[in-house]
């Protein structure tokens, strides 16, 4: 229980200006950035360093009190914030970067590093990072681990998982865990860095990585194409795919999503008319780009409409039309965000089927679709429903089961999908991951209420 004796205690590891109790202090740590998921909390604590945050544990573990990581509080599925009784553990001090080992083209840097910040050390050092997303100037990088984030250049380097070399974490006793020494080989038992990718605060704190740094490609392009169909952009896109050896990014969006984007955020298209599907394509060299893409272009079948953007200020113009699907989105209430993988092979019907299914279950709501769509990634996202009804969830997750994808491409699961992770795992893994929580964390202090499924939810999977 969070009493006056963990409050002392508290306030004697991190100082009192870093435990944060009042309501209004509290505030922007109760809340996720949608909106849609809201809690309350007995404390913030905020350490500054792995020695602090060791402390931090194992004083609430010794209290048997909970605790929610939290970085820069921009996932997607609630899983950063308290329910009604987390201590919430803010990472953001962490924020330290050494400097970049050039040698091993890697860097180690504090779990409350910010992308932004690592992306910039790794320009300065003439590499660059490799996962990249819209949330760059907040999310950090322990928030990045724990949610195995992909992101927009998942095509060319892999996600986090592939980027994490070395780590450093503090267990839910307090004891610390450290392998930070980025050797690329190193088969010496389990790789409990790749298991914390994609952990969601639920089996340590991350306090450090180690992270790898890839080639940094001074010339870049980017360009809108237009197309009437989905399957004419899905082959388009699956063209450039396969044939521009410089891509670095394949997004796909539609007509209605520009629309809200340029409405709500007073962004420009470029085009004079509104297309129903878009293809935003990135390319990034060491030479000039722009004609392999004019090439590859050229012989795409279907597209109405081309913007090529050379200059830094014209391709962000053109990202600007796919980053601010998020913002514009959120703008209309808190929306229902599922993010879902599908084999390729399912994708062309998708979104007619995704949309028949939400109108079934509420006629009245919208749906938005948007993604990472080189690597099979969509965003749904439902808007109208109440924050806390899961009906137009249930059904877009389990159509999406039934194709064969996944209900979680790159959010994670959170507090939003921990009641379906059943659609893709088996109980036999989801047995599995129950053991290696209770190895790891046996009296459920670390971010109980993500990612497995509460106790009596269903477990067989859907028959396909
Ligand atoms: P938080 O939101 O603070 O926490 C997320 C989860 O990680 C929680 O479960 C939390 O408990 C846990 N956690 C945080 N820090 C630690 C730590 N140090 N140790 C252990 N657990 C921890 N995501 C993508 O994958 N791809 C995208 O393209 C993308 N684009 C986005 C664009 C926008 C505009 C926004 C708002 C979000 C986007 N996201 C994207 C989602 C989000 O940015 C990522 O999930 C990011 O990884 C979260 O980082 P964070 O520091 O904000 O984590
Ligand atoms: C994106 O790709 O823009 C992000 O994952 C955020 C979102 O899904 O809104
Ligand atoms: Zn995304």
């Amino acid at each position: 229980m969070f009493d006056d004796a963990l409050h002392r205690t508290l306030v004697g590891i991190v100082g009192p200006s870093h435990v944060l109790v009042d309501d209004d202090l509290t505030a922007g740590y109760r809340v996720d950035w949608t909106g849609r998921f809201r809690g309350t909390t007995p404390a913030v604590v905020r350490p500054r360093d792995t020695a602090e945050v060791a402390a931090v544990v194992a004083a609430c573990h010794s209290a048997g009190v909970a605790l929610v990581p939290q970085g820069g509080n921009t996932g997607l599925v609630g899983g950063g914030v308290p329910g009604d009784a987390e201590v919430v553990l803010s990472l953001r001090r962490l924020d330290h970067i050494e400097p970049v080992d050039r040698r091993a083209a890697q860097v180690t840097v504090g779990a409350g590093a910010t992308l932004a910040a690592v992306q910039q050390a790794a320009v300065d050092a003439g590499f660059a990072f490799g996962v990249d997303l819209g949330a760059r100037a907040a999310a950090t990088i322990g928030g990045m681990v724990a949610t195995n984030a992909g992101g927009l250049h998942l095509i060319r380097h892999g996600g986090m998982r592939q980027q994490v070399v070395g780590h450093e974490a503090v267990l839910a006793d307090g004891s610390v865990v450290r392998h930070l020494g980025g050797l690329l080989k190193d088969n010496t038992g389990y790789d409990l860095g790749s298991l914390l990718c994609g952990s969601e605060g639920t089996l340590a704190v991350v306090t450090a990585v180690r992270l790898r740094l890839v080639r940094r490609s001074e010339h870049r392009v980017a360009a809108l194409l237009a197309f009437t169909t989905v399957d004419a952009a899905l082959e388009g896109a699956w063209a450039l795919r396969d044939t521009l050896t410089s891509l670095e990014a394949i997004e796909l969006f539609f007509g209605e999503g520009v629309e809200l984007v340029c409405g709500v955020l007073g962004a420009t298209a470029p085009f004079g008319v509104t297309h129903p599907v878009y293809v935003l394509v990135a390319c990034a060299d060491d030479r000039d780009p722009t004609d392999d893409l004019a090439g590859a272009v050229d012989g795409l079948d279907g597209i109405v409409d081309v913007a090529v953007a050379s200059t830094a200020e014209r391709r962000a113009a053109l990202w600007r039309l796919r980053e601010g699907h998020t913002e514009a989105i959120n703008s209309l209430g808190p929306p229902h965000k599922l993010d879902i993988t599908l084999p390729a092979s399912a994708l062309p019907a998708f979104p007619e089927q995704v949309r028949a299914r939400v109108a079934a279950v509420d006629p009245a709501a919208r749906v938005w679709l948007f993604g990472h769509v080189g690597d099979g990634n969509l965003h749904v996202n439902v808007t109208g429903p109440a924050p806390d009804d899961d009906r137009t969830d249930e059904a877009v997750l389990e159509l999406v089961a039934s194709l064969g994808g996944s209900i979680s491409a790159e959010h994670g699961i959170g507090v939003a999908k921990r009641a379906y992770l059943h659609l893709n795992r088996t109980p036999a893994e989801i047995a599995a991951f129950r053991a290696i929580k209770e190895a790891l964390d046996p009296d459920g202090i670390l971010n109980p209420r993500v990612l497995l499924p509460p106790v009596g939810a269903p477990t067989t999977p859907p028959v396909r």
